[in-house]
């Protein structure tokens, strides 16, 4: 085989694997009438409370995989989510938020699994972190305005703070410097074939959280 024969970095295969499912997320019928202004904000605080429990899972991850040859590069503070999270829900719930927060069925299966990977398999970890963090990064921003618009949250304020990366000041440099993480991923072709597949599996787990937060907010139209 020609030695000098372009591969295609890991950070593109990533994305094209998963363009499909982020387009079935994108136009999810929750996320379709959250995004149309359609909902109250109680689904969006209930949205809100769902991503909490995932990202708890997520950073209580985190401290362990710190020095781990796979996951640790991709471990940066500055993505840390819990801290707003909480912030936002104590916004639109009260301080007292976290005694009536429950996760639903699909989010306490999500959550699950990002904790088992994070405890036994690396790898897979970062699966989770990118379709998480980078999605955030990116789409999120389109979010944190929708919701400012249809429920007057502040201008990048408590509510839409899980949107705002305060320690990121260029996402899109930021972003160029997570795609170059993944494409220098410690895997081999083989195992990056199982984080890609491991990253169709979130985009499932998202969807299926959509599935539950839209049968639990139906649109009474
Ligand atoms: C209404 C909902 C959503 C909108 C409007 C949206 C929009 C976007 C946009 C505009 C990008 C940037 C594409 C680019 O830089 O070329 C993006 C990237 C991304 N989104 Fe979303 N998104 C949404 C939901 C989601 C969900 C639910 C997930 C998964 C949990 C997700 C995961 C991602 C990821 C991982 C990327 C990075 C792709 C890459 O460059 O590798 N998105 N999204």
């Amino acid at each position: 085989m020609d030695a000098t024969a372009t591969v295609t970095p890991f950070s593109t295969l990533i994305r094209v694997a998963s363009h499909e499912q982020h387009t079935e997320a994108e136009t999810s019928s929750f996320m379709s009438d959250l995004m149309g202004g359609q909902l109250g904000v109680d689904a969006y605080a209930r949205y809100t409370e769902q991503l909490w429990f995932v990202y708890r899972a997520l950073e209580e991850g985190a401290e362990a995989l710190r020095d781990d040859p796979v996951a640790g590069p991709f471990i940066q503070p500055e993505l840390f989510r819990t801290a707003e999270l909480e912030r936002d829900l104590a916004h639109m719930r009260g301080a007292d938020w976290q005694t009536t927060a429950s996760p639903l069925p699909a989010t306490e299966a999500y959550a699950a699994r990002v904790a088992e990977c994070a405890r036994s398999w690396p790898a897979g970890y970062v699966a989770h972190h990118y379709t998480r963090y980078l999605g955030d990064l990116s789409g999120g921003q389109i979010i944190r305005d929708r919701a400012e618009k249809t429920w007057g949250f502040a201008r990048k304020g408590d509510g839409v703070r899980f949107y705002v990366f305060e320690g990121i000041a260029n996402p899109a440099a930021f972003k160029r410097g997570y795609r170059e993480l993944l494409d220098a991923v410690n895997a081999d072709d083989l195992e990056k074939q199982r984080i890609v597949d491991e990253c169709k599996r979130a985009f499932d787990f998202n969807g299926a959280v959509f599935r539950e937060l839209g049968a639990e907010f139906p649109l009474s139209a």
